[in-house]
C-alpha cells in the first residue's frame, strides 16, 4: 500500500487540537471558561462511546465538559425544558444533543430549541441558513473537517468536479454547500440515485457517507480522485468504510482510511466550535 496517498486525519486533528488548546488558554486569561454540555437521551452504546470521545477531547484541550444523562422515556416537552435551562445557564457556552434521539422525539424540534450561539454541532436552522448564503459560522463538524483536510493537503476545489454521495443534514447537504461556496461544481447523489457510477466516475473530489460497506469500487472512480470516506460500517470483521479502500487506493491520489481519516477531524472541529461559542456567548 502506498502510504503517501493516505490522508492522515489523526495527525491533522492533533494539529487542530493544539490550536484549540492555545485558544482556550487565551480565553481563560480573559476570564472566559468554555464549557460543553452533552445531552444524551437513553443508553445506546454507540452514542455513549461518541460522547465519551468528545469528553476526552475536551479534557485534552482544557475545555470543561459535563454530561446531561436523560432517560429514554423522557417526553419531548421535558427535553425541550432541559435545553431551555441550558440556554439560560451563563456558565454553559455550548450544547450538544447526541443523535439519534428516541423515535417519539422530533430531533429537528430539539435542534431548533438550542440557542444558535451555543450550537456546537451547527445543526440549528439559523446556522445552516448562514452556510447556504456563504456566511459560514457554526457549521456541521464532519464536512467542516473535510474542508480543513482539503486545506491542509493544499487541494484547491475551485472549478473541480465534486461528487457528494449522501444528502443528510449532518454531512451531505452541508458538505455540498461548503464545496459550492468554494466554487466547486457539485453533484449530490444518494441511495436513490440511478447509475451512481455515471456520477462518481467524473469526480475529482468524492465524499461519501451513506453507510453501505464498500459501495465505491475502483471501477467507479477515475485516476487521481481525492476520496473522503465518511462511512462507518461495523461487522464481525471490524469497521469498514463506504469505500473499498484496498482497491480504490490504486486509483486515488489521496484517500481517507476508516477508521482514522475523517472521524478524528469531526471531534477536533467540534472543539473549535466550543471556543467559537464561548466567544459568541461572551459578546
Ligand atoms: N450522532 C452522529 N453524529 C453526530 C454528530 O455529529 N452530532 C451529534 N450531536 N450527534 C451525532
Amino acid at each position: 500500500m502506498d502510504s503517501s496517498k493516505i490522508i492522515d486525519g489523526k495527525a491533522v486533528a492533533q494539529k487542530v487540537e493544539a490550536e484549540v488548546s492555545k485558544a482556550v488558554a487565551a480565553l481563560k486569561e480573559k476570564g472566559i471558561f468554555p464549557k460543553l454540555v452533552t445531552v444524551l437521551v437513553g443508553e445506546d452504546p454507540a452514542s455513549q462511546m461518541y460522547v465519551r470521545m468528545k469528553h476526552k477531547a475536551c479534557e485534552r484541550v482544557g475545555i470543561l465538559a459535563s454530561d446531561c444523562l436523560l432517560s429514554a422515556t423522557i417526553s419531548e416537552k421535558e427535553l425541550l425544558d432541559v435545553i431551555l435551562s441550558l440556554n439560560a445557564d451563563k456558565t454553559v457556552s455550548s450544547i450538544l444533543v447526541q443523535l439519534p434521539l428516541p423515535k417519539h422525539i422530533c430531533a429537528q424540534t430539539v435542534m431548533n430549541a438550542i440557542d444558535p450561539k451555543k450550537d456546537a454541532d451547527g445543526f440549528h436552522p439559523f446556522n445552516m441558513g448562514n452556510l447556504l448564503i456563504n456566511e459560514e459560522g457554526l457549521v456541521p463538524c464532519t464536512p467542516k473537517g473535510i474542508i480543513r483536510l482539503l486545506e491542509e493537503y493544499k487541494i484547491d476545489v475551485q472549478g473541480k468536479n465534486a461528487v457528494v454521495v449522501g444528502h443528510s443534514n449532518v454531512v451531505g447537504k452541508p458538505m455540498a454547500a461548503m464545496l459550492l461556496n468554494r466554487n466547486a461544481t457539485v453533484s449530490v447523489c444518494h441511495i436513490f440515485t440511478k447509475d451512481l457510477k455515471s456520477y462518481t466516475i467524473n469526480a475529482d473530489i468524492l465524499v461519501i457517507g451513506v453507510g453501505v460497506k464498500h459501495l465505491i469500487q475502483e471501477d467507479m472512480v477515475k485516476s487521481g480522485v481525492v476520496v473522503f470516506d465518511v462511512g462507518i460500517n461495523q461487522d464481525a470483521t471490524g469497521t469498514h468504510g463506504d469505500v473499498d479502500f484496498a482497491n480504490v487506493i490504486h486509483k486515488a491520489s489521496l484517500i481517507t482510511p476508516v477508521p482514522g481519516g475523517v472521524g478524528p477531524m469531526t471531534i477536533a472541529i467540534l472543539m473549535t466550535h466550543v471556543v467559537q461559542c464561548a466567544k459568541l456567548v461572551a459578546l
